[in-house]
């Protein structure tokens, strides 16, 4: 990796993109912030693209019109240089998804998914969580060890999702199977990555077909998701099927890794914070969920799921933090170092679940801001405060040094997660 932007005197940009910054970026950026606020860097994948690591500019830059999320304003896109969407994407025509796509079909397709996707559609489905969340700890519990990002934080955002979606449960094992693939080579081979999409896109598609058909046929409307973004129209207008399907696919794309990593890493983080887990535990056993709704958004904060938000590409000349970017030049908002940012919070490198003053960016900001959130803080209050409910002792089983952490550029989170408890 090498960058363009002269360091300051006596100092030079800690390596990025290696094994040891996957461990622990945290330096890393605190350095950029300080240095080279918005630094021209070389990705892995050979791209050139600006990181902007401030908290002020980040914000600034994620609401600014001028930076397209159509990968088409790429400068490097016409050579076919450098990929910068999910891989099978393309062949797979799912380009149509909120994350590539700028107003006003942005927001044609977010107001229409809106109407679908309401807050009460989600807090409807609480209890599925609770009973997702407890099946799944019931399958390790006696054992007294497991490893909890396999067991525990993949599983249950995909069956929830599914669930959501209406995806029917014998055929959720396959999904189980494609996420994993995604997930597990994400930054890998893409071929496996690539047939996973196809076949999600291909099975995706056909359940379409047969809801809209079931939805014809029958005087009873179907509560699940995909049957209500069938059914969702704006002044007349509804979703095309392709559109439906590359919207159930970026609502499975988005929804899943995000709320494994917030399960993995929040986790991962209440353990290292001993003080704090035990105040989230006197919390829970007292009644009061208020720290549990404040704990999740700081452990957001302090170790999102979402290291870098998704591309950006200049579509005129800007300046963000002093810096001069051309047209079609690649932004990458590193939201991992904005919300580290000291000059915006408070002893920032300090986890306090209690944290009031927290308008972090780990969901983003302006027209993007995640659709998926209320789902994922429910995901996330269930999961953890169940986990420290059913199994107070829980602890890690492994030297912290030796965990390893997913190599991809924009998620952040565990491979494996050892932890030990005495059995329930
Ligand atoms: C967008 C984070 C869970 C659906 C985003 C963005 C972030 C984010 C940072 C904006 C990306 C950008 O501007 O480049 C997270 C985190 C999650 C989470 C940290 C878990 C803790 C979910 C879930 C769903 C979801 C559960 C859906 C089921 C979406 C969608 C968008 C989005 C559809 C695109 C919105 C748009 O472009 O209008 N998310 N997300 N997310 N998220 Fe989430």
């Amino acid at each position: 990796m090498h960058d363009t932007t002269a360091a300051g005197p006596g100092s030079a940009c800690p390596e990025l993109f290696t094994w040891e910054f996957a461990a622990d970026p945290y330096p890393a950026y605190a350095w950029l912030r300080e240095h080279a606020p918005v630094r021209r860097t070389t990705l892995p994948s050979g791209v050139e693209a600006w990181l902007v690591t401030r908290y002020a500019d980040a914000r600034e830059a994620l609401a600014d019109p001028r930076l397209s999320k159509n990968p088409q304003h790429h400068s490097e896109a016409a050579h076919g240089k450098g990929k910068v969407g999910i891989p099978g994407e393309r062949s797979a025509n799912l380009m149509t998804h909120l994350l590539n796509i700028d107003p006003p079909d942005h927001t044609r397709l977010r107001r229409l998914v809106s109407k679908a996707f309401t807050p009460r559609t989600v807090a409807r489905f609480a209890p599925r969580v609770q009973e997702l969340t407890d099946q799944l700890i019931d399958g390790f519990a006696a054992r007294g060890e497991a490893d909890l990002i396999h067991e525990f934080a993949f599983p249950l955002p995909i069956y929830a999702i599914c669930d959501l979606l209406g995806v029917p449960r014998e055929d959720q094992d396959d999904f189980r199977d494609w996420a994993g693939m995604m997930i597990r080579h994400g930054g890998g081979p893409r071929g496996g990555v690539a047939r996973s999409v196809k076949k999600m896109r291909a099975y995706l598609a056909d359940l379409i077909h047969r809801k809209r058909e079931s939805l014809a046929a029958r005087e009873t409307e179907d509560e699940d998701l995909i049957s209500a973004l069938i059914r969702a129209s704006d002044h007349g207008e509804h979703l095309t099927e392709n559109e439906a399907a590359a919207m159930a696919f970026i609502l499975l794309f988005a929804g899943f890794e995000t709320t494994v990593n917030l399960i993995g890493n929040g986790t991962y983080a209440l353990l290292r914070n001993p003080e704090q887990r035990a105040r989230l535990q006197a919390a829970l056993a007292a009644g009061d969920e208020e720290l549990l709704a404040t704990g999740i958004e700081e452990l957001l904060r302090y170790d999102g799921p979402v290291e870098l938000a998704t591309w950006r590409f200049a579509t005129q000349g800007l300046t963000i933090g002093g810096q001069e970017i051309a047209v079609g030049d690649p932004v990458l908002v590193v939201l991992a170092a904005a919300d580290r940012d000291p000059e915006r919070f408070e002893a920032p490198d300090t986890l306090d679940l209690g944290r009031r003053d927290n308008q972090h960016l780990g969901y983003g900001h302006g027209i993007h801001y995640c659709l998926g959130a209320p789902l994922a803080r429910l995901e996330g209050r269930t999961a953890l405060a169940t986990l420290l409910t059913r199994l107070p002792d829980i602890r890690l089983a492994a030297d912290p040094d030796d965990l390893r952490w997913r190599g991809g550029l924009i998620m952040r989170g565990l491979r494996a997660l050892p932890v030990e408890f005495t059995p329930e």
